[in-house]
């Protein structure tokens, strides 16, 4: 979603700041321009050039700098007007005050007044000790920034440079790196409660030994990932991956086919939709050995009996009034057939087709459409921008 997007990054006078030079590459390697603008207090605690040399790029800090040249006499103005979206990380107590105010007494808060709101828009990163946050005049200039338009993103809980615990951390720069693109995607599922199954399952075989597969969770994250920047309440039954929880995703962590069940009856009642990605085992075995199974001296080997596990997909789609039910297979021939066969047993509007061997652990997929209306061909694309397409699809859909 940032490919090619240019960024205003301001960044004022507070700790947090060191957290914006990972932030900037962050969003560099996702593919945006980034203009940083510091304030004189950000300065304190990091140097433009560590910012110029992240962006290549001059960084900007003087309302009154280049005055001599005709080009950039009023970078005060331009500066947000080319650009995609501004984001103000970290953004201390009395920047958000003058924003709140309108005051513009230095290039950034200049820019701030100046900007288009309706092209470009402007997220705050508030970071500050926690009285600083409680603060009954930062709380009041909050609602005056948020009843604004402004998005506000944070601030995050926890152990503050201070030493003190409670409100008031930045944000860290991977979860602002996603919250930004939210700005960039419509808001097709606002409101909307999504409920996503993801990565593999483990069904133990003893205390140390377990049944798995090759799924990595990309998908689901990505997709968990696109619904929330679309506005949804998302909650991500996931199995055990090495992925981090997107940003303003609730996940529940399970191991088993049926614990994956067990967490997606509880959600699902009170869920508009439902996307099962998780490759879940089809089988487990029939006992789980209490001890570990001991290698024999001899050439005996232990003989394992599987039972059947239970089918998440089809037990959800199959209760009174379930949510739109959307079904993830991954198959290794006969994609279509099978993938139709596969949606009209499990009963589900939409079936999403992918080649196993291929998209299991990859970066990139390739998927077909199923539904009522026929076979709707994707192309080849990133997990990340392929979820951003299939939730557009199924907003779609469901409306
Ligand atoms: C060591 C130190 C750390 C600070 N950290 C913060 C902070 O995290 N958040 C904040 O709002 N202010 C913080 N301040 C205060 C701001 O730097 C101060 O209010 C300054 O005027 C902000 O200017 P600016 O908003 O133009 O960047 C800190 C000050 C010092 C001396």
């Amino acid at each position: 979603m940032l490919q090619g997007k240019h960024i205003v990054l301001g960044i004022t006078g507070g700790i947090a700041a060191y957290k914006s030079a990972q932030l900037t590459r962050l969003l560099k390697k996702r593919g945006a321009r980034v203009s940083v603008v510091m304030t004189e207090s950000a300065k304190q605690f990091i140097t433009p050039l560590t910012f110029a040399s992240l962006t290549g790029d001059a960084v900007y800090d003087d309302l009154w700098q280049n005055r001599s040249s005709a080009d950039s006499n009023i970078t005060h103005i331009n500066l947000t007007r080319e650009a995609d979206a501004m984001l103000i990380a970290p953004c201390t107590a009395n920047t958000m005050a003058k924003i709140a105010h309108g005051m513009a007494d230095d290039l950034l808060t200049n820019l701030v007044l100046a900007r288009d709101s309706s092209r470009c828009p402007l997220a705050i990163a508030p970071a500050m000790n926690m009285q600083m946050w409680a603060n009954p005049a930062t709380q009041r200039n909050l609602k005056l920034i948020k009843h604004d338009g402004i998005h506000v993103f944070g601030p995050a809980s926890g152990e503050q440079a201070c030493g003190e615990v409670g409100d008031g951390r930045m944000l860290e720069a991977a979860e602002l790196a996603q919250a930004i693109e939210s700005l960039f995607v419509t808001q097709s599922l606002k409101g909307k409660k999504v409920l996503i199954t993801a990565g593999p399952t483990f069904e133990a075989i003893d205390p140390v030994r377990g049944l798995t597969n090759r799924s990595s969770g990309k998908m689901g994250y990505a997709l968990a990932h696109a619904a929330a920047c679309a506005g949804a309440q998302v909650t991500l039954v996931s199995g055990p991956t090495h992925l981090d929880t997107p940003f303003q995703v609730t996940r529940v962590d399970v191991e088993s086919a049926q614990g994956m069940l067990d967490a997606c009856l509880q959600y699902s009642s009170q869920s508009d939709i439902f996307i099962a990605v998780a490759a879940v085992a089809d089988w487990r075995t029939a006992n789980v050995a209490t001890h570990k199974i001991k290698k024999q001296d001899d050439n005996d080997v232990p003989m394992l009996t599987f039972v059947q596990n239970p089918d998440i997909l089809q037990t959800i789609a199959s209760r009174n009034n379930p949510p739109y039910c959307v079904g993830f297979a991954a198959e290794t021939e006969h994609l279509i057939e099978f993938g139709q066969r596969k949606r009209l047993k499990k009963g589900i509007p939409l079936l999403i087709a992918n080649n196993g061997p291929a998209a299991f652990g990859a970066d990139d997929n390739q998927v077909v459409l199923l539904d009522d209306a026929g076979i709707h061909e994707l192309p080849k694309q990133s997990k990340i921008s392929l979820a951003h397409t299939l939730v557009a699809e199924i907003a779609q859909r469901l409306n």
